[in-house]
Parts: C-alpha cells; sequence; structure tokens
C-alpha cells in the first residue's frame, strides 16, 4: 500500500525512481510522483494516474541528480491528483517527503502549523512531515528528522530530501515496510527488495523506531532511543527474472503457470528422506501442549487458512478455527499460552495480521508466521516462521503464494499428525505422495487452458453469479468468487450449496452463472441435487469436477475436468481453472488483469 523508492549515486537517479516505482507499482497506483535535488533546488514531479503518465511527463526534461526519492499512492487521506500525489513539498520548497502509512494525529499538527503560518496545499497527512522539518530545522537534517519524528504518531515508512544537503537522504520506518539496498558507492531504499533487484542483493531491513543517513558509501542506522546500531545484512535469494514477465503477458498469468514449480520447491524444502519436517518451529514438547490452534489471515491468504484448518483438523485431529485477522483481534479469543495462532502472509506486511498478531503475542499465544517475504515485519514479529518458497508475487490478485500456503498447511498438518500419532503409517505415506504428485497434475491443468478461455467469453457480460460448494469444495468456492470479483468486476458471491436454498435462491434467475466445485466424494449426490435445484429456477451452470464424473457433466452446462486425486486434497487441483477462469474473463473485459481497480497487493492500513 504505496510504494516509496530512493537512490543516491552516480547513475541515472531519474532512471533509478522511475524504474522503481514502476516495479512497485502493485502496491498502489493512483497516482506517482518523484523528487530529485538539481542545482540545489528540490525539483518534484508528480501525475494523478498510472506511472506511466509521470514517465510520459518528465520525458525529455534535464533532472540530472545524484539523489532522489519517489512515490506510486494508494489514496488514504485525499482523492488522487497531482496535488495529493507524493513527494510533498515543504512551504518553502526546503524539504520533500514521500511516505507510505498513516499519520494519525496530523490534523492537531496541522493546526499547530496553520497557526505559525504554514499554508497547506494537499488533503494529505503526509504534508505535515515536510511542513514540520521545515519549522524543527537546525542546520543537522538528520537530527531534524529525529525530532520531528517524534512529534508523529501513526504508521509510516518515509524518505526525505532537504535543498541544503544533496549528499544526505534520509529515511525512517515505523509499522511500514522499509528496506535498504546496500550498493558500492551508491546506496538505496524501497517499500520492497523487488525494487532493488537490479542492483543490489545485500540489504538492511530496517526495524521500527530506526532512522537512516544514506550518502553515497555510507548507511548509518539510529534505532529509536537514538543509538547508532548494527542491523543484520541479508542476502536476497530472488532474482530479478522472477520479479519480470518472462514471455507471459501478464504477471497473474505468469504466476498461475508458476504453481507446479512452486509448489516443488515449497515441498523440497520441508520433506526430507520422505518425511515433513517443521521441527525448526514445532518441537514435540510444543505439540504436546496445544489445546486449539487459530488460523489468522486476510484475503486470499485468509482462504488459504480455511484449507489448513480443513487439514489440521482431517489429518492432524486438531482443534482449529480460522478467523479474519481485522474481527479476531476485537473478537476477545480464547487464547492462553498453549494456544498456537498462525498468522498467513504473502507480503508479511499486512497491518490487520500484524495488529491481531500482537493481540496474540499480548495474551502469550505460541505465534507461528506463514510468509513469502523474508526479513518482512510479521517474519519477524512471530516467535517461528514458516516461509513459502513461492518467489516474488507481483500481480495484485493472489494465486502462487495461495498454493504455496496451503502446501505448508498440508505438510504441517502430516507433521503434527505424524507425531501426535493420528495417521497410519500408509496413510502418511499415501498422503506425502499425493502432495507430491500435484505439481504434474495442475501442469495437465493447465495446458487445457483454452476451454476456460471459451467460458470466460460466456461470463464476460455477466453482472452477477455464484460460486458454491460443499465441504472442502465451499472454501474453494470462497477462493474462486475473491479471484473474479478482484480481476473481472463481476459481483459473485460464495455459498455453501445447501445453504443457497435458505434465501439466496431468490436471486436464481434465467442465465445466472452458477460455478459449482463437487470434488468431494460423499457429497458429490448432494452436490448434483443442488445444481438441479439452482438449475430449475435458470441457472447456468460450470461445473469443476474430476474428469470422467458422468452425472455432474450430464447436470452442467459446462463442464471442467480435473485430474483425479484423494479428495482431501483436491483444492489444489480445483482453484486452478477457477483463477484461469478469473484471468481470461478481466482480459475479455479488457481489464488491467495485474492491477485492478481500488486495490493494492499490500494493505499497510488498519
Ligand atoms: C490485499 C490483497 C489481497 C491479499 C490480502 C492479504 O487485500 O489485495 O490479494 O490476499 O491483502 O495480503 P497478505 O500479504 O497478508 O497475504
Amino acid at each position: 500500500m504505496c510504494g516509496i523508492v530512493g537512490y543516491i549515486g552516480q547513475r541515472n537517479t531519474k532512471k533509478v525512481i522511475l524504474q522503481g516505482l514502476q516495479t512497485l507499482e502493485y502496491r498502489g497506483y493512483d497516482s506517482s510522483g518523484m523528487a530529485l535535488i538539481s542545482k540545489g533546488e528540490i525539483i518534484v514531479e508528480k501525475k494523478v494516474g498510472r506511472i506511466q503518465n509521470l514517465i510520459d511527463s518528465v520525458e525529455g526534461k534535464d533532472l540530472s541528480s545524484e539523489i532522489g526519492i519517489g512515490h506510486t499512492r494508494w489514496a488514504t487521506h485525499g482523492v488522487p491528483s497531482d496535488t495529493n500525489s507524493h513527494p510533498h513539498y515543504s512551504m518553502d520548497k526546503s524539504v520533500a517527503v514521500v511516505h507510505n502509512g498513516i499519520i494519525e494525529n496530523y490534523q492537531s499538527l496541522k493546526k499547530d502549523l496553520e497557526e505559525k503560518g504554514f499554508i497547506f496545499s494537499s488533503e494529505t497527512d503526509t504534508e505535515v512531515i515536510s511542513q514540520l522539518i521545515q519549522d524543527m530545522y537546525d542546520g543537522n537534517i538528520l537530527n531534524t528528522v529525529k525530532k520531528a519524528l517524534k512529534k508523529i504518531k501513526g504508521s509510516y515508512a518515509i524518505g526525505v530530501l532537504h535543498k541544503d544537503h544533496p549528499d544526505e537522504l534520509i529515511c525512517a520506518r515505523e509499522h511500514s515496510p522499509l528496506v535498504i539496498g546496500i550498493g558500492e558507492n551508491e546506496n538505496f531504499i524501497a517499500s520492497d527488495v523487488s525494487a532493488l533487484l537490479e542492483y543490489t542483493k545485500e540489504v538492511y531491513y530496517l526495524e521500527d523506531g530506526d532512522i537512516a543517513l544514506l550518502k553515497k558509501g555510507e548507511i548509518e542506522i539510529f534505532d529509536k532511543a537514538n543509538n547508532l546500531v548494527h542491523r543484520e545484512r541479508k542476502h536476497i535469494e530472488w532474482t530479478l527474472e522472477q520479479a519480470t514477465k518472462g514471455g507471459f503477458p501478464h504477471f497473474m498469468l505468469k504466476e498461475i503457470f508458476e504453481q507446479p514449480q512452486v509448489i516443488e520447491d515449497t515441498f523440497n524444502k520441508r520433506v526430507l528422506n520422505g518425511r515433513a519436517d517443521f521441527s525448526d518451529v514445532l518441537t514435540f514438547e510444543d505439540i504436546k501442549k496445544i489445546n486449539k490452534i487459530y488460523i489468522i489471515a486476510c484475503g486470499t491468504a485468509y482462504h488459504a487458512g480455511l484449507q489448513g484448518q480443513f487439514a489440521l483438523q482431517k489429518i492432524a485431529k486438531l482443534d482449529s478455527s480460522t478467523d479474519i485477522a481485522s474481527e479476531f483481534r476485537y473478537s476477545d479469543p480464547f487464547i492462553d499460552e498453549n494456544t498456537l495462532v498462525i498468522f498467513v502472509s504473502q507480503s508479511g506486511e499486512t497491518s490487520d495480521t500484524l495488529a491481531a498478531l500482537k493481540e496474540a503475542k499480548r495474551k502469550k499465544a505460541m505465534t507461528i508466521a506463514i510468509t513469502n517475504v523474508v526479513g518482512s515485519t510479521i517474519s519477524r514479529e512471530a516467535d517461528k516462521v514458516i516461509y513459502t518458497l513461492a518467489g516474488p508475487e507481483i500481480a495484485v490478485a493472489s494465486t502462487k503464494a495461495y498454493i504455496t500456503q496451503i502446501t505448508i498447511f498440508y505438510l504441517l498438518a502430516l507433521y503434527i499428525a505424524e507425531i501426535k500419532n493420528t495417521i497410519s503409517k500408509e496413510k502418511y505415506l499415501e498422503y506425502i505422495s499425493e502432495i507430491k504428485n500435484m505439481s504434474e497434475k495442475i501442469d495437465s491443468i493447465l495446458k487445457n487452458s483454452n476451454e476456460i478461455k471459451n467460458i470466460a467469453n460466456l461470463l464476460k457480460n455477466k453482472k452477477n453469479g455464484f460460486y458454491i460448494g460443499r465441504g472442502l469444495d465451499y472454501k474453494i468456492a470462497v477462493e474462486g468468487s475473491l479471484k473474479i470479483k478482484e480481476v473481472s468486476y463481476i459481483h459473485t458471491e460464495a455459498f455453501a450449496s445447501g445453504e443457497l436454498k435458505h434465501g439466496t435462491i431468490a436471486l436464481i434467475e434465467k442465465d445466472t452463472p452458477v460455478v459449482v466445485i463437487a470434488t468431494q466424494q460423499e457429497l458429490i449426490e448432494k452436490s448434483i441435487s443442488n445444481i438441479k435445484e439452482v438449475k430449475a429456477r435458470g441457472a447456468n451452470i460450470i461445473t469443476v469436477g474430476f474428469n470422467n464424473e458422468k452425472n455432474l457433466e450430464e447436470v452442467s452446462d459446462n463442464f471442467i475436468g480435473i485430474p483425479k486425486c484423494n479428495d482431501l486434497f483436491s483444492g489444489f487441483l480445483s482453484i486452478i481453472p477457477l483463477q484461469l477462469l478469473a484471468y481470461y474473463t478481466s482480459i475479455a473485459k479488457g481489464i488491467d488483469v495485474d492491477k485492478p481497480r481500488n486495490l493494492a497487493k499490500s494493505v499497510t492500513v488498519e
């Protein structure tokens, strides 16, 4: 949610900033801007709309500079406009600031500054930071920023320039992500490492309360108590190639097609000598203690959590429940030191999930993060972390991160089941090989994606629809429905098939599309009855089921077959056509599938 970049060094600064912003555009894309120091002045360029607008507007302009900051915005305070875009100047243009987060006390700070004669030009909370820095400036920009931040409440990752300090780039973080990229005689800042991969893989992750001073050949980091501190230098394994489209027209399609590989990578990391191994996060003693598991997350990660709950209950026989992070925090959950709370977050930065994690820790629960981003805030705050190996996920709609999250949950359930002795040896081996075989089965679904394109063409003009399923299939329906809402703007609702008749069936009329997921063998007859109920009211049925399910195929208008597997694991497969259906419907409607309206990939506000 909002991306920031900064650079100090001898490269073409304008280019480094614009490229960094393009990489971070998934974090927010309603407007963007940059500030550079040139000939003793700060030059700010900003534009509403996509980053391309900014690129077009600065083309040909001589903006040579050795220091700059940039920002891509997801509006919180003030509508998307040129004026509200970042960077924000202070009144006398001596200071420019980019900011990701929310300044909670900005109104009182603004009032005080206005009383002193400061005039504000935007509706943003951010502008108070630049004005405050101008007001408090004492000739030393690092010290001034330190003093100014003491007055600020809220969350921020900021980059600051002062016109009289063209060799000093200041940055700071509090509850919003920020990473420093270490170069040779040049340094970088960014909201996440993907923007740095082209230049360096050596980074420092800032911690809450840190303020850093970057010069070309020097980095100094100060903690909350103003001590000069040493943060651990980390090497990033992700490649630049992983963060580019690699021949696919869109990131979303590339990421859907990467799923066989990322399952394999995650599996190979966690399965040693044929056994799932999580001994680094859960010991035998921990497992004996657990009386309850909560799984907490938002969006697609929450849906992965629903499958995780299913796996933990069915395989590990552990009492588990899943909750939405923003609800869990206020629900006064019964948690003690024997409760395990698992937090799932692709980015590791989602504010709601982080706040829930803090609440669980306050109540002394054991906490584990399942996240994709090494060094992310949630990975550092949780007691233990399990990394998914999805590689950088750029498309706003999550696909490959989701599949790695469910891979982890199933393997974790097997690991616990083995220790708790809730599974036979034969079943254990059968289940491990079910997961191992998923990559190949997904590959075969991906090879037949053309038939899904045809169904997308039928859906593209629909305004509403339903996704229904029973048991595990319902959990997949929920994610399938979210996927198509996110990228095609068709309003769909997911329902437990058996529940539809208790009211919502009133909405079914001629040609209402109903996407049915029906893989659970003991429920198949009931699913067929549910299909008949809606069909009798005119619904058009698109079914995802195992190949050769003749009865199911017969009652469906369109049938998408997936390879047979043990139905405990069918979610790995049934989600794939639904992701493709969302993708192709979006493309058929001419939507920017990687950056759908109103969304941001990483939501760092509550
Ligand atoms: C946002 C994104 C979703 C994502 C959710 C949780 O809403 O648009 O795609 O699932 O955040 O993100 P996380 O990084 O915590 O998994």
